[in-house]
């Protein structure tokens, strides 16, 4: 593949490290009108009826669900919205993209005044969005330079979440890059999407990811990706396309993080923070936005709807969705709300035409499934509409070519495979077993397509079920197919109370051990994760091991391709 290129990282970071793109129109943060009624969901509040908010499990001794404390007051909608830090890479080679990205301690203010303590990749919370060309490789060096308060090393590790990577660069829980480590990550970006890239670190991805450790990770669509190129050019682009990542938060008094799993039950936020801001206020012209939506919180599921604000009234706006986890639907879907679990993607259109002067408010409304009676306020953004230029192209008719499910269907050989999501004891459990990196749960053959049917059997939770690896298509949910803006391509499925999902896929192009876990990162610590093999070899998941930092002031290795050779290691060891 290429040459070797030789490139100083601090060179390749102040090269790719280019001025903060301004995607967004940055908020007039000038006039503050109250929202009418808003916060009419109080503290105080108890769950809406019919919610139990103790614990679900009439087996389990542990006590009722106590949220920790309520965070400092925050005024809304007054910090204006700022755009993701967008970057793009150091070309090194033909048809690879260098980045370097440090995991380090920072600091960002969150309540008024206060600096709150974070861990960041390069330093900001959440992370810098990575805007990728697909069809180009790229290697991203991450350095850990990450200690906690305490001045303890933090071991991490990264998966790009929506690509298919090889197993080594997957972020495999258990190979990790200790503190004073780092490793180069290679992405094919063969596929475009709105990916994203978090920790997974063995039994701590909720604690690094709440702390931080988040990010975007965009693949551009190119032609071949839908079905009639020229309709492309429809979809809202540059100032007019916008990342949200959203999280929820809880803080104390001196503004800290709090991180309270709940004797690992779930974590919720009481604080909800867009790109890091909370509450912000976002400046928007009269004509058609498209947002890239992320749930990067730890187990908060969200609802979301735009209402429009009319003389004190407030009118539901439509959604149109264009886009989900891994890819274009094929068509727009209007829909008039957004159910988004935890690491679910969509990208949407909003059109604020003839909403000039007016407020829009990105709402979410008490979710029952959360139990988070003190999430005291239900709009995450309030777009403030002015008046520009008309927009009149049209939305486009048709968007990305998909593969027709009954051809899917035809390739299934093998019965369904079914994962049974519990609650055992205080662990969470796939198909009773607990996470065991010894364990395969599943053999698929090398690209196979399969049936593979989750079952919640009920309990009062949700699991946004992801598999690594491949892009699926939901099929059912308890028989019944699922809404349009459900059946694209995707990667994590919102497994509710009760419900039973079929999704179908085809599981390559790489072989190897692969995770698949429940998203609600409290659960899938504790621990319902397990792992499938695809083929029956495959590299190791362990197998580009993080490497110590030479000196962290003389560290100038060279970022280049990595070496893809598979070393053989089918012990099923512990990568550390
Ligand atoms: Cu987004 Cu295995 O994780
Ligand atoms: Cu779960």
């Amino acid at each position: 593949m290429g040459d070797i290129a030789s490139l100083n990282p601090e060179r390749t970071m102040d090269l790719s490290r280019r001025e903060a793109l301004r995607l967004g129109l940055i908020g007039a943060g000038g006039i503050l009108l109250p929202w009418p009624g808003g916060d009419s969901v109080r503290a105080d509040q108890p769950c809406p009826e019919g919610v139990a908010c103790l614990s679900h499990d009439p087996h389990e001794l542990a006590g009722p669900y106590v949220p920790t404390r309520i965070s400092p007051q925050i005024p809304r909608f007054e910090r204006p919205f700022e755009p993701l830090l967008v970057r793009s890479g150091q070309s090194v080679a033909t048809d690879l993209d260098a980045y370097k990205i440090t995991m380090q301690p920072g600091s960002v203010e969150i309540v008024p005044g206060k600096s709150t303590s974070v861990w960041t990749y390069d330093g900001t919370m959440p992370g810098p969005c990575i805007r990728q060309q697909k069809g180009r490789g790229s290697v991203v060096r991450f350095v850990n330079q990450l200690q906690d308060a305490a001045g303890i090393g933090v071991s991490t590790s990264i998966h790009l979440h929506g690509m298919a990577s090889l197993p080594q660069y997957d972020g495999y829980a258990e190979d990790l890059i200790p503190f004073d480590h780092y490793k180069d990550y290679y992405y094919p970006n063969d596929k475009a999407g709105p990916f994203w890239f978090h920790d997974h670190a063995i039994g701590h991805a909720s604690r690094n990811v709440y702390m931080g450790l988040a990010g975007m990770y965009l693949v551009d669509y190119d032609h071949c990706d839908f079905l009639d190129p020229t309709q492309a050019e429809r979809l809202p682009s540059d100032a007019f396309d916008i990342p949200l990542l959203i999280q929820d938060k809880r803080l104390d008094a001196d503004g800290q993080l709090i991180f309270n799993d709940n004797l690992q039950r779930s974590l919720y936020g009481d604080v909800m923070l867009v790109n890091g801001v909370p509450w912000p206020r976002l400046a928007v012209k009269d004509r058609k936005y498209r947002f890239r939506i992320l749930n990067g919180g730890t187990s908060r599921v969200l609802n979301l709807r735009v209402m429009a604000s009319f003389e004190g009234h407030f009118m539901p706006l439509e959604m149109v969705v264009v886009a989900s986890d891994s890819g274009l639907l094929p068509a727009p879907v209007p829909t008039a709300t957004l159910r988004m679990g935890v690491a679910e993607r969509y990208e949407v259109i909003i059109d604020f035409t003839g909403m000039a002067g007016r407020q829009v408010y990105l709402n979410n409304p008490i979710q029952a499934v959360n139990c988070d009676a003190d999430l005291r306020s239900t709009s995450l953004l309030c777009f403030d509409v002015s008046s520009g230029p008309a927009d009149t192209t049209p939305l486009p008719e048709s968007l990305g070519r998909l593969t027709p499910i009954d051809r899917l269907r035809s390739e299934v050989r093998r019965p369904v495979r079914t994962f049974r999501l519990d609650r055992l004891g205080n662990q969470w459990v796939i198909n009773n077993h607990r996470w065991d990196p010894r364990r395969i749960e599943a053999r698929v053959g090398p690209c196979a397509t399969e049936i593979w049917r989750f079952i919640n059997p009920g309990g009062g939770w949700v699991h946004p079920l992801h598999v690594h690896l491949g892009h699926f298509r939901l099929l059912s949910r308890n028989g019944v197919t699922p809404p349009a803006h459900e059946q694209g391509m995707k990667d994590t499925f919102y497994v509710g109370d009760f419900e039973t999902l079929d999704i179908i896929g085809r599981f390559g192009p790489h072989e190897g051990r692969y995770m698949m876990h429940c998203h609600n990162l409290v659960h899938e610590d504790h621990d319902m994760m397990s792992q499938f093999e695809v083929g029956n070899g495959g590299c190791d998941p362990c197998g580009a091991p993080a490497r110590p930092l030479p000196e962290p002031s003389s560290f100038d290795e060279p970022i280049g391709i990595p070496d893809h050779e598979c070393s053989t290691n089918d012990d099923g060891r512990i990568c550390l």
